[in-house]
């Protein structure tokens, strides 16, 4: 069993971990060769907590039954949700476990009969099951997605999930068109960064909040309009100003409890509802 190096860089980690932030958010596994192995090395939760629970030890992965592959993985994607689970906000399915929803690699070995994947295709996935903090990992085969061999296997592993949800929020949540003012919130965050890339493509406004100047400077490479560093001044005053009262047509919010009530106080910040066909 070789060495296996982590690179991070989430705005996530570095709230929990200190582990500097950079653009893109990956652990990027520098793998050994396991060929044919079935014991692999992977960061496990064996109790709830912080960073400390995370483990790196030896386990044993199997091979691919029936409709499964075996992946060896190039790079793990982080998101916020997998320090829900660490600390027990989420419950996972067993104790331990092995954190982590998304993931870039190749393909190793198939199950018996399976068709449609082979041996050195390069797949992605992002979502359940879990268990993607690891060297090689079994995957159900149909939740996996051929990556091209022009994507960087770190950039599919660091938006892949993140994609996917700003996707929904952006179109089918709430349809954001040419014209819309928007509020996004973290806009510095992982999933608030391609929301207003996408959002500013579009043709929408946005405001974004962060809590820092460096926070800001990211928001606004990212495309917003506007930035409100929320601990240094009222957001909601300051979006009813860039907005002459009008308010946002949609407030997309990865934070929660601490901004959420501006969403429905007296003077807060939608003022004009979607219609129900949006939901
Ligand atoms: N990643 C996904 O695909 C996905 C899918 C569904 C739901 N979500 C949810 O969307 C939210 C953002 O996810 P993400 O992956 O984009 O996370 P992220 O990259 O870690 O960004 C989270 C942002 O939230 C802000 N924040 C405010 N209070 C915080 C706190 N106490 N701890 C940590 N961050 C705090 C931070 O920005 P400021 O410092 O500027 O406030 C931070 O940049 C999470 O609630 C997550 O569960 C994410």
């Amino acid at each position: 069993m070789g060495s296996t190096s982590l690179v991070s860089s989430s705005s996530l980690l570095n709230y929990n971990n200190n582990i500097t932030t950079k653009q893109v958010t990956v652990v990027r596994a520098v793998l050994s060769s396991t060929e044919g192995a079935t014991m692999v090395k992977a960061i496990r939760v064996h109790e709830l907590g912080g960073p400390e629970v995370l483990k790196w030890e030896d386990v044993e992965i199997g091979e691919p039954k029936d409709g499964e592959i075996r992946v060896k993985n190039k790079a793990i994607g982080l998101n916020f949700i997998d320090v829900y689970f660490r600390k027990g906000v989420y419950k996972a399915v067993s104790m331990p476990f092995i954190p982590g929803l998304e993931a870039v690699g190749v393909v190793t070995a198939v199950g018996p009969g399976l068709t449609g994947r082979q041996i050195g295709d390069v797949v992605a996935h992002a979502g359940y099951p879990m268990g993607s903090y690891t060297e090689e990992q079994i995957l159900p085969a149909n939740v996996v997605v051929p990556v091209p061999s022009s994507l960087d296997p770190v950039l599919a592993a660091s938006v892949l999930f993140k994609g996917m949800t700003a996707h929904y929020l952006l179109r089918r949540c709430f349809k954001v068109e040419p014209g819309h003012t928007i509020l996004v919130h973290a806009a510095a965050g992982g999933v608030g960064s391609l929301l207003c890339q996408w959002a500013n493509a579009v043709g929408a406004t946005i405001i974004g909040t962060v809590s820092t100047e460096e926070k800001a400077s990211q928001a606004k490479e990212n495309g917003c309009h506007h930035v409100i560093i929320y601990n240094k001044e009222d957001f909601v005053a300051a979006v009813n100003t860039i907005t002459s009262g009008i308010g946002v047509d949609v407030v997309y919010d990865s934070i929660g409890k601490d901004t959420f009530q501006a969403f429905y106080m007296p003077g807060g910040l939608v003022k004009r509802l979607p219609s129900p066909d949006y939901f």
